[in-house]
């Protein structure tokens, strides 16, 4: 997790390419690099499963929380469903660029 003015952002690498998304899961902001599960090029963050492609950020699942459905539909039902923000980024070098989008 990276600060880039007043931007959190999370960088992660997979097989072929670096990711830069917004660093705090858009349920109810926890910090994605803190045991965020990456898989099928997509994240899940750990605290209620919401997942997000990486490369466009949109919801895959929003507050599934398998263990207790019933529980995450409720914490669903409190904050509107949002994408997760996506940078470009790419690696030059060995150096990492992030272009922030709007
Ligand atoms: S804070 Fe990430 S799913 Fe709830």
């Amino acid at each position: 997790m990276k600060t880039i003015g007043r931007t959190s952002v999370m960088l992660l690498r997979t097989e072929d390419k670096i990711h830069a998304t917004g660093a705090l899961c858009k349920h109810m902001g926890w910090p994605l690099a803190w045991g965020g599960k990456v898989e099928e090029e997509c994240i899940t963050c750990p605290l209620h499963q919401s997942r997000y492609e990486l490369e466009t950020g949109e919801v895959r699942e929003w507050s599934p929380f398998p263990l207790l459905p019933a529980y995450g539909r409720l914490v669903g039902s409190m904050r509107k469903k949002r994408p997760l923000q996506v940078h470009e980024a790419r690696e030059i070098e060995g150096w990492i660029e992030v272009r922030l989008s709007s």
